[in-house]
C-alpha cells in the first residue's frame, strides 16, 4: 500500500453533509480565505454532461451520476491544497469515504432535522432525491445518513449560524490542527 506523506497542512479540505446544509457556500469561502482552488463536484459532473443535476438523474440515470461522483471525488481527494465540496450523497460510497478520510481533512456540516425542514422547499426542485418523497421518507433518509456522516475528522452544528461564521470557525480550527501536527 502506498502511504500518503502529503503533510497536513497540504492536504486538502472535504465538506460533507446533508442536501441544502450550505456545504458549497462554507467551502467557497473557506478556499477563498485559504488561498485554494475550490471544487464543487455536482459542478463538475454538470459540466461534463452539459445539464443540471435533475436532468442527469432523469435522462443518464443515477447510476451513471454516483460512478462520475466516485471519479471526480477519487481523483480530487488525493490532490493537494484544495477544498472541496460533495453532494449529500457522495459519503454513502465506500470508496469515496475511505479515499477522503485516508487522504484529506472531512468537516460535517450538521444541522438539526427542524431547522432543515425548513429548507426543503427551496431544495426540492433541483435535488431529485428529494422528489417524489413523503417528509417521513425524507426524515429516514436525513437520519440514516447522518450516521455514516458520524466518520469525519472534525463537526460543526450550523444551525444558529451563517455560511462566514461556519467558515471563520473552521479556518481556526485547521490553524489550530496545523499548528499542533506540523
Ligand atoms: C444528492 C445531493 C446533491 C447532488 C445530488 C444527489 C444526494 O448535492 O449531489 O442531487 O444524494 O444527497 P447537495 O448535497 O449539494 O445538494
Amino acid at each position: 500500500m502506498q502511504v500518503d506523506r502529503t503533510s497536513v497542512k497540504e492536504k486538502s479540505l472535504v465538506f460533507i453533509g446533508f442536501m441544502g446544509v450550505g456545504k458549497t457556500t462554507v467551502a467557497q469561502i473557506v478556499a477563498k480565505k485559504l488561498y485554494r482552488d475550490f471544487i464543487d463536484i455536482d459542478a463538475e459532473i454538470e459540466k461534463e454532461f452539459d445539464m443540471p443535476t435533475t436532468d442527469i438523474f432523469k435522462l443518464i440515470g443515477e447510476t451513471k451520476f454516483r460512478e462520475k461522483e466516485k471519479e471526480y471525488v477519487l481523483h480530487y481527494s488525493q490532490q493537494p491544497l484544495k477544498v472541496i465540496s460533495l453532494g449529500g450523497g457522495a459519503f454513502m460510497q465506500d470508496e469515496i469515504r475511505e479515499a477522503c478520510l485516508e487522504h484529506s481533512i472531512v468537516f460535517y456540516l450538521d444541522i438539526s432535522w427542524d431547522s432543515w425542514k425548513e429548507r426543503l422547499h427551496m431544495l426540492v426542485d433541483s435535488r431529485p432525491v428529494l422528489q417524489n418523497k413523503s417528509m417521513e421518507d425524507i426524515e429516514e433518509l436525513f437520519h440514516e445518513r447522518k450516521k455514516t456522516y458520524e466518520e469525519h475528522n472534525s463537526a460543526f452544528i450550523t444551525d444558529d449560524f451563517d455560511a462566514e461564521e461556519v467558515a471563520d470557525y473552521i479556518i481556526d480550527s485547521i490553524k489550530l490542527a496545523w499548528e499542533i501536527y506540523d
